[in-house]
């Protein structure tokens, strides 16, 4: 797994930090809200889980679980929570390396939540921010519906930039943060296949 660097939100009672193997209630957690944040960002599945698994077989509890914890050994992959002192887990972010058509590496947000009740506090800059700075490569990408102006803000307030809309099931803004460049360093690993939820 990529490794992630603890960190605090600064004046607030969270902290950013690695999944520490075998925590199972935190992993329980991630995959829960990482079935959130599909069904709250993506409005053409009205809060349905059975309207996302006809797009997305594997949108069950079990499969998805299963998926992301396959991730968790890769060198290409990474993933951190954000943690309330004194509290529970309250976000996530989950992320890879890729290598794009021309043969560079980048960075690739796959999934990222706040729970809603610790919002606008910092922590999903936090998180976001944690997961570039682990990266450590030339350009990262995000992709999120074209409706989420809440990310697109985030993203944007860290230097994000929309660099592509297009349609695949619904309209999807593509985020990218610095330009993609052949001077990126060379791949440490092997490219992910996966799409985007
Ligand atoms: C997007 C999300 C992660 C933001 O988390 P957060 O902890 O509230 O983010 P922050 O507090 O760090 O916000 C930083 C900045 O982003 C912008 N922002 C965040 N939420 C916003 C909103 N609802 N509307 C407009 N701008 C917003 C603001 O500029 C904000 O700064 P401010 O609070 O000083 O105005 C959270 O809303 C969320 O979990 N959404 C659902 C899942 C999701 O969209 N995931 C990302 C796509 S995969």
């Amino acid at each position: 797994m990529i490794a992630v660097e603890k960190r605090v939100v600064a004046g607030m009672p969270y902290e950013v930090r690695p999944i520490e193997p075998g925590s199972d209630a935190v992993i329980d957690a991630v995959v829960r809200m990482t079935m959130e944040t599909v069904l709250t960002t993506i409005p053409e599945f009205e809060g349905s889980a059975k309207k996302a698994q006809a797009t997305f077989a594997n949108f069950t509890f079990p499969a998805m679980r299963e998926m992301i914890v396959a991730d968790f050994p890769k060198p290409t992959h990474g993933a951190a929570v954000a943690e309330a002192t004194g509290g529970g887990v309250v976000g996530h972010v989950l992320f890879s390396r890729k290598i794009d058509p021309i043969g560079d590496l980048y960075g690739y947000i796959f999934s990222m939540w706040v729970e809603p009740e610790h919002r606008r506090r910092g922590v999903g800059t936090a998180l976001l921010s944690a997961a570039v700075d682990a990266l450590q490569t030339g350009y990262v990408r995000a992709e999120t519906h074209a409706s989420n102006e809440a990310f697109r803000q985030l993203a944007r307030s860290l230097g994000f930039s929309v660099a592509e809309r297009k349609q695949v099931h619904w309209p999807v803004n593509v985020m990218i943060l610095a330009e993609p460049s052949p001077s990126a360093p060379p791949a440490g690993g092997g490219a992910c296949s996966r799409d985007s939820v």
